[in-house]
């Protein structure tokens, strides 16, 4: 046993998903709408509408210094985003998400803590054209967490 604290906790804490953070996604009834308001009200520069058939969602990005903001619009009833926006009717933050070095790695972790992955716990490919997966939010703080492959 080693009595610092720090290298205890550094062994414990295993792989860190915590590096820079991709996005920030809020989902919201109309991309349209939306764009429109980020432009107007924000002087946000706003990407053209990209269609993820497999998530359920229309996508735009915002660029921000230091990362990205991404508006999420369901396709339809059955998408996760129409059912959060039946809880949350004016919209609102929806995920977070991290670049990882080693999805697989941190999937492994994940699951050795006991947290869930949602869906298939094999990554698939996500608005960047790159592997993610989602964190269960009530395996971590109520909040869900998207991890991108760097
Ligand atoms: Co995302």
């Amino acid at each position: 046993n080693c009595s610092c604290p720090c290298d205890a906790n550094r062994y414990h804490r295993g792989i860190s998903m915590i590096g820079s953070i991709n996005h920030i996604a809020i989902a919201v009834h109309d991309l349209g709408v939306a764009s429109a308001q980020w432009r107007e009200r924000v002087g946000a520069v706003v990407s053209a509408p990209q269609r993820l058939q497999k998530h359920g969602v229309k996508v735009v990005f915002i660029a921000a210094s230091n990362g990205k903001v991404e508006l999420l619009e369901p396709l339809d009833d059955k998408s996760p985003i129409a059912k959060f926006l039946e809880r949350n009717p004016d919209g609102g933050l929806h995920h977070i998400c991290f670049d990882v070095p080693d999805l697989i790695a941190s999937r492994d972790q994940l699951l050795a803590t006991g947290a869930r992955i949602l869906g298939s716990p094999d990554p698939e490919i996500g608005a960047h054209g790159k592997p993610v997966l989602f964190i269960h939010p009530k395996d971590l703080t109520g909040s869900l967490i998207e991890l991108q492959q760097a």
